[in-house]
């Protein structure tokens, strides 16, 4: 049988950009199709190396047509607006957010399309235990991107429920990557303080020292998307928005561990009072054993070989 595409949204964002090529390597260039809303410079890898359609997935009739004209099998949805740039314009989060979504699922719906969702850690709130936060618990957050993806999370199980839709995703903790730069994040202050560590040897951080989140390299983030989606169906209990993580820490934590290979490197604090609003209602850490035990989660990156490749990395682009 004729092998169908994949398409992925958002694939101009910072986990698209590298997801995009990691799918094409496993299934090929020509059966991976990226797609944004606009496209961007520098990013000639996804753009042209395989096939690329401008989707915007506010519009129904844009998704569906990439669907038919592709051929598409399974939805990677990363079109997503974060939880910083929600704050500012609730609204816009909204369209792109649920909006998107919705359109996402009745179009696999009618095109029978598996997708895949990327939750966060930003379904939990205040009310949620926030050391180990379990898998089932408390998701009443306070910012408008927790709240899409709570919505969003219920909204996939509905469509499977309903209409036995194969949707499976993730709760991402905060992502650290190297490629292309998060937008508009709570969790942005992990990446940007490599590439300042490098350029200038030292770093502002708009959340305070001891503020506790949980994050995850790229590498693990495009394996574990693909071994979810990959999973048997037979062993998964909860088929959606599993609990990933890899490290716990803190801004105060990271710089330590940046001085160990960069000795100068200083660290100051100019607190931005509605990311460290959005940071203290989310958990210090997340329990994720049920991804462990269901489908085999294992990520391969703790805090010393993420600071190491990051640094590697990022010295040989920036220099
Ligand atoms: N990285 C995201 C954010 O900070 C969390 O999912 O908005």
């Amino acid at each position: 049988m004729k092998m169908k595409s994949v398409l992925v949204t958002g694939s101009l964002g910072q986990i698209g950009t590298e997801l995009t090529p990691y799918l094409r390597n496993i299934y090929s260039s020509d059966k991976v199709v990226a797609s944004a809303k606009n496209i961007t410079e520098g990013i000639e890898n996804v753009t042209k190396e395989g096939p690329f359609e401008l989707v915007d997935v506010t519009k129904p009739e844009e998704i569906k047509a990439a669907l038919k004209k592709y051929d598409i099998g399974t939805i990677y949805h990363l079109a997503s607006l974060l939880s910083a740039t929600g704050e500012s314009n609730p609204q816009a989060l909204w369209a792109v957010n649920m909006n998107g979504l919705n359109n996402i699922l009745e179009a696999a719906r009618e095109y029978k399309c598996a997708v895949f969702f990327p939750s966060s850690i930003a379904v939990f709130g205040p009310g949620s235990p926030q050391d180990k936060t379990p898998q089932d618990t408390v998701t009443r957050p306070t910012s408008i991107y927790g709240v899409s993806k709570v919505a969003g999370e219920l909204l996939c199980d509905y469509y499977h429920q309903k209409y036995g839709l194969d949707i499976r995703g993730l709760r991402y903790p905060g992502v650290i990557s190297n490629a292309a730069l998060p937008g508009g994040g709570t969790t942005d202050y992990a990446v940007h303080i490599f590439y300042d560590a490098i350029r200038v040897g030292s770093y502002t951080c708009f959340l305070r020292e001891d503020s506790s989140i949980d994050m995850i390299y790229m590498p693990d983030v495009l394996e574990g998307a693909v071994q979810v989606m990959e999973a048997d169906p037979e062993k998964l209990i909860h088929r959606n928005a599993f609990n990933v993580s890899a490290i716990t820490i803190t801004p105060g934590k990271l710089a330590e561990e940046l001085k160990k290979y960069i000795p100068g490197f200083t660290i100051s604090y100019d607190i931005d009072p509605v990311r460290q609003a959005i940071a203290d209602s989310w958990p210090n850490s997340l329990d994720d054993s049920a991804a462990r035990a269901e489908w085999g989660w294992n990520p391969k990156y703790g805090l010393e070989k993420m600071t190491k490749d990051m640094l590697n990395v990022l010295s040989k682009k920036l220099n």
